[in-house]
């Protein structure tokens, strides 16, 4: 069975897809990879390389109308599930579901062996879609900017997975947090990550800060993972830190 990692973070532009997908990319190298995009603005399915606004089944179909899930190859060893702007009515549907928690999971469970890790990138928010992306997750990695707002709102986001914890998922784990878009000649950063270590390394890793780098964008818009944009970026050894220690943890 697949080990379930969910992205999540309420904020937007932390991160979050652009990390999904290299980290999908490098947990790739050596294992069985589906990436799963639960937001409605399909960042991740563009930067994938597809284009959402053509797909005709996505993930809303899975979650929402029960089909098997619509899986597509993108080639390197990786899977997406992908979405697109239809998933934006699903939190309004989903209310009245039955089982609502567990639409996700139910999806997830029946492709999970034909994977070794799933990797979820939710949407900026703590609502339902975010809420039955961490019900799915054995673990959940947190991308945080380094900067005091966003650190500000990790309290919001630890409150939301401990309601999870309590009950529809008590299995769920913090796997760690990542800081991201660093800068290291701005003084604001660096005591914003000093804040971020020193307050959440006693819940879960911390991993080294990421850079602020244009490569990021550079590859994704040519829907390429970073290291196979620019060998030589620094971020790629965090990248690996980040995809060993999932192993690690999973074994
Ligand atoms: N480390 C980074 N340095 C510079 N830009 C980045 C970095 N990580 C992501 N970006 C860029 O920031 C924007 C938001 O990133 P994204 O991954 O979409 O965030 P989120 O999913 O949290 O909304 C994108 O344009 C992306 O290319
Ligand atoms: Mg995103």
């Amino acid at each position: 069975m697949a080990k379930v990692i969910a992205l999540f973070n309420q904020s937007g532009g932390v991160g979050k897809s652009t990390l999904t997908m290299n980290l999908g990319y490098h947990l790739a190298k050596e294992k069985r990879v589906l990436l799963i995009d639960i937001d409605p603005q399909a960042s991740l399915t563009l930067f994938m390389g597809l284009e959402p606004s053509e797909i005709s089944e996505t993930i809303y179909d899975a979650i929402i109308n029960d089909i098997p899930a619509p899986i597509k190859n993108i080639g390197q060893g990786i899977d997406l599930l992908p979405s697109n702007i239809n998933l934006s009515g699903a939190e309004l549907e989903l209310v009245n579901t039955d089982m609502r928690d567990y639409r996700l999971r139910d999806v997830i469970e029946k492709i999970s062996d034909s994977y070794d890790f799933i990797l979820i990138d939710c949407p900026p928010s703590l609502g339902l879609l975010s809420y039955i992306s961490l019900v799915a997750a054995d673990y959940v990695l947190v991308p945080v900017q380094t900067q005091y707002k966003s650190f500000m709102g990790t309290e919001l986001l630890l409150q939301t997975v401990g309601r999870v914890q309590k009950r529809p998922n008590r299995q769920l784990k913090i796997a760690g947090f990542v800081p991201t878009m660093y800068s290291s000649q701005n003084s604001q950063d660096v005591r914003a990550v000093e804040a971020i270590e020193f307050q959440l390394k006693g819940i879960a890793r911390v991993f080294p800060p990421i850079k602020r780098a244009t490569a990021f964008a550079d590859s994704v818009e040519k829907h390429l993972p970073l290291f196979l944009y620019d060998k030589s970026q620094p971020a790629l050894k965090i990248l690996d830190e980040i995809a060993q220690y999932l192993q690690e943890l999973v074994a």
